[in-house]
Parts: structure tokens; sequence; C-alpha cells
């Protein structure tokens, strides 16, 4: 597993940035110390909105390997396993499906670690964790939404460090546990404090003022958790 997913990790999810000045804003995270990038890709079928693909994933790849990082890709399309390949040769390092979007996880799971690249899986606040016991050994990562997918700026809900605490004890501590929705300097530290790892935040750092400020007091929030 490359460097810059272990230990706590803030991503910055460019679904609330600029996308005008999408290089500018990756550099500001970057240069405050992110190292995981997280994208967003929606489909209009999974969750209704429509966002980016592979094509704009190709176009940022370079700039965040060479500073250092990992690009999380979050799939809320369905019929995942379609797009895996061309995320991979995009520059995806992580590609994260749905269980919700497909009846094949272990499949999947499979075919992306023969991609390449880190193999997770996401579930919606109303899927239940022990929908995903049989995986482990088969996933690197496990994204637990603490909103429900489609959308930035929504508000946290509030069971989820509870529910990061059951997955952490059914799936070991070998698997990143992700999380992903409503995580500012309030929930970061409750999360970690659970056992995520890996916290993902979009309004809160590039709706800020100081991108750069909030990620680093999003980042001081989450190792004092
Ligand atoms: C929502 C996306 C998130 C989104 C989070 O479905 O998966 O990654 O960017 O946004 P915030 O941090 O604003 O809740
Ligand atoms: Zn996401």
């Amino acid at each position: 597993m490359p460097d810059a997913f272990k230990g706590i990790r803030i991503a910055p999810s460019i679904l609330s940035s600029d996308f005008g000045r999408l290089g500018a804003q990756i550099a500001e995270v970057m240069d405050a110390g992110a190292r995981v990038i997280h994208f967003d890709v929606m489909d209009g079928q999974f969750v209704p909105p429509i966002t980016i693909g592979p094509l704009v994933l190709s176009g940022i790849a370079d700039q965040v390997h060479d500073a250092g990082g990992v690009v999380d890709v979050h799939l809320m399309i369905e019929d995942p396993d379609r797009q895996f390949e061309d995320f991979a040769k995009a520059g995806a390092d992580s590609i994260v499906f749905h269980e919700e979007a497909t009846p094949h996880a272990h499949r999947c799971c499979h075919a992306i670690r023969e991609l390449g690249c880190l193999a997770g899986v996401a579930i919606n606040p109303g899927t239940p964790v022990e929908t995903l016991s049989e995986l482990g050994g088969m996933v690197d990562e496990v994204l637990v939404m603490t909103v429900n997918p489609g959308w930035g700026g929504q508000p946290f809900i509030e069971s989820s460090p509870d529910k990061v605490r059951r997955m952490r004890s059914l799936l070991g501590e070998d698997v990143l546990i992700e999380v992903d929705g409503g995580i500012g300097t309030k929930t970061a530290g409750p999360m970690a404090a659970a056992g995520a790892t890996l916290l993902v935040a979009g309004s809160a750092i590039f709706g800020a003022d100081d991108p750069a400020q909030a990620y680093a007091d999003i980042h001081s929030a989450a190792e004092s958790g």
C-alpha cells in the first residue's frame, strides 16, 4: 500500500472545488500536506447528479503523483465493473465502488486488484456493516458513508461513529476505514477515535476562505480525536 494512504489522512474532495482552477486548488491543499485527493464520480443513475470521469482524472493524476500523492476514486455509479479499467488507466490509485450498485462485490474487488489499484467498497447509511462480512482479505479499503451519497455540504449523520466502530470490529485492523460526508473540525475527532483513518472533506475545505488552513485544522482535530 502506498505510504500516502497510511496513518490518519484527510482527503480533500474536489467535488467542492472550483473546477475553473482545479490544478491550483489541488496544489493549495497538497502544499498544506494533503496526500490523498478524493475524486467523486456520479452517473446520474446511482445518484441523481452527474460529475466527472476518467478524462478529468487523467488531467490531474500526474500533478498529484508528482507531489507524492494518490488519487482515491469514489464511484457512485451503476455497473461499476464496466469502468474500472478506464479509471485505472487514467491514474487511479484506489477504486471504491458501492456495494449497493452491484451483486458482484467479491469479483469487483478482485478485478480492481488485478488492475494494480487498492480495492475499496462503500456502503450507504442505510446498508448494514454485516453486508461486507465475507470480504475480509479481498478488500483494502471500506468507505462508510456518513451522509447519503450525491451531494457535498450535507449534515453528518450522528450515528456514524458507532457504525465505524462496528465495521472496525468486523473487519479487523488491516483494512483502511474511510468516512465521507459532513467531515469537518467537529466530526473529524470522533470519527478518528472510532477507528476511521481516511477522512474525506469537501465543503469544509474548498468552501472555506482559506482551504490550506481548513485542511490543517481538520487534520489536527482528527489527530487529537
Ligand atoms: C458525496 C461525496 C463526497 C462529498 C463530501 O456524495 O461522496 O465526497 O464531496 O462533501 P462534504 O465533505 O461537503 O460533505
Ligand atoms: Zn466521495
